[in-house]
């Protein structure tokens, strides 16, 4: 893989009169944690879902590993999709499966795998995110906390090379987030794929990011190290970081 790992040139999506992204420029590092932040409604899931070939785009182009993929067959896509995982906003298991079929379903379907195989991996995996022995529990006998755990192990299951998250961190309670984004953090480390993180936790994103992104009115208004990004001198910028400071807090430890 080169040194980005995804490409965003120009690209643009509208849903009737609303523009959402209006020339999106973003180059993502390979094996690096990018994390792209801005409010709420600001097209950052939209942006994501480009990147997966689950919207596509009005005009511009994204490259994957040096494959413009929005021009791709559904069937071509496919085969770019066994490059991610994907931890969606709202974990999205399969309620009907226990947490091991859950983690063994990507295998299931993209590989030729023995159950044994299967077994040792998705017990690996499970272990990773610190649910040994919770195997044959229910999506719906967890918390919140757990299900993203489950959601990270059933992402990082196939070994991919680039993973997406789609807000790791909302709905969980603070000493949780802390939790699952060193837990992002530790997997990155150890496996050092490439890691496109969306959020609005500012907090818990400087923690984990090698690059920072800040989409803006559809646009990528900044890219740094979070370093650059807390020193920014755009007025967007600062109001979206002061919006977020809380009781107590410094700033001094982004
Ligand atoms: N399939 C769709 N059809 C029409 N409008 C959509 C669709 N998906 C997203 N939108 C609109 O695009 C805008 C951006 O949505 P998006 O979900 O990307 O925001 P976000 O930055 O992820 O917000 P949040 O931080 O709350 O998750 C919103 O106004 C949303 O209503
Ligand atoms: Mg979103």
């Amino acid at each position: 893989m080169e040194d980005v790992a995804i490409r965003i040139v120009d690209l643009q999506k509208s849903f009737g009169e609303q523009r959402v992204l209006d020339g999106i420029n973003l180059e993502v590092e390979a094996g690096k944690i990018t994390v792209i932040i801005g409010k709420s409604g600001g097209g950052k899931s939209v942006l994501l879902k480009n990147v997966i070939g689950l919207i596509k785009p009005d005009s511009g182009e994204i490259w994957i590993d040096g494959v413009e993929t929005t021009s791709l067959s559904e069937r071509d896509m496919n085969n770019i999709r066994m490059k991610f995982g994907m931890l969606f906003q709202e974990a999205a298991l399969f309620d009907s499966m226990d947490l091991f079929d859950n983690v063994a379903f990507p295998l299931r379907e993209h590989t030729k795998m023995s159950e044994n195989e299967i077994t040792s991996t998705v017990e690996e995996r499970l272990k990773q995110v610190g649910l040994t022995g919770f195997s044959e529990k229910m999506p719906s006998e967890l918390s919140g906390g757990m299900r993203k755990r489950v959601g990270l192990a059933r992402a990082l299951v196939l070994d991919p090379e680039i993973i997406l998250f789609d807000e790791p961190t909302s709905a969980l309670d603070p000493i949780i987030s802390l939790t699952i984004l060193d837990l992002i953090k530790q997997t990155q480390t150890y496996f050092k794929k490439t890691y496109l993180v969306i959020s609005h936790d500012i907090l818990g994103m400087f923690r984990i990011a090698d690059k920072v992104a800040m989409l803006y009115n559809g646009k990528i208004i900044e890219y740094g190290t979070p370093h650059d990004i807390k020193r920014s001198t755009n007025e967007a910028t600062k109001e979206f970081l002061n919006a977020t400071k809380i009781p107590g807090f410094t700033g001094g430890d982004l």
